[in-house]
């Protein structure tokens, strides 16, 4: 089942993940962030770290997304936000990375950076939106294609 529009978006709750969602943890990284090749191990490990938060976006019972980012020295990295295809343009992937944003505030972070494929046209969008700028190339590349930093600044 799925929903309609971004007033039903209302019905979707952004939670912590929980240990029972390791496995459709597992399964939505290996299917949305092949190249990060964790496996169910590791990514218990990080469900268990206190660096490491996992968010996970629910609709009737469901999970339809999820988010993880780490927390390390005043900075957020943001890992990964993903959407089941079904349910995307729906705001879910705005209200996951806006919930991280808030809790990097929390953590008393002073900004929240990411690593974005220069060719993933929907997510620097997304990000570009909730005001992350480009810093730069990373010197990495995902895929065969370049990397570019994105930061959004918490403190003026
Ligand atoms: C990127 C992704 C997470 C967006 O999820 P989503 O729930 O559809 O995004 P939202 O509905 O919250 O959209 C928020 C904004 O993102 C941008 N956006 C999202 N999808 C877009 C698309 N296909 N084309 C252009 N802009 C897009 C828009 O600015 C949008 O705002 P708008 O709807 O007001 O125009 C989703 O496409 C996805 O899971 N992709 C695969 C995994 C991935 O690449 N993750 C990002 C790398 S970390």
């Amino acid at each position: 089942m799925s929903f309609n529009s971004n007033a039903d978006n209302r019905q979707v709750i952004i939670r912590p993940a929980s240990k029972l969602n390791l496995y459709t943890l597992t399964l939505l990284t290996k299917r949305f962030f092949p190249y990060v090749d964790f496996s169910t191990d590791e990514i218990k490990r990080r469900l268990e770290s206190t660096n490491v938060k996992y968010l996970v976006a629910e609709f009737n019972r469901g999970i339809i997304g999820f988010a993880d980012f780490e927390l390390k020295d005043n900075h957020c990295k943001l890992m990964g936000i993903a959407v089941l295809e079904e349910h995307r343009r729906k705001g879910v992937a705005r209200k996951l990375a806006e919930t991280i944003i808030a809790e990097a505030i929390k953590y008393g972070c002073i900004s929240v950076f990411l690593l974005v494929s220069e060719e993933n046209a929907p997510a620097i969008s997304l990000y570009n939106s909730l005001g992350f700028t480009s810093k730069g190339k990373s010197d990495k590349v995902l895929d065969g294609k370049p990397i570019i930093i994105m930061e959004k600044l918490l403190v003026n």
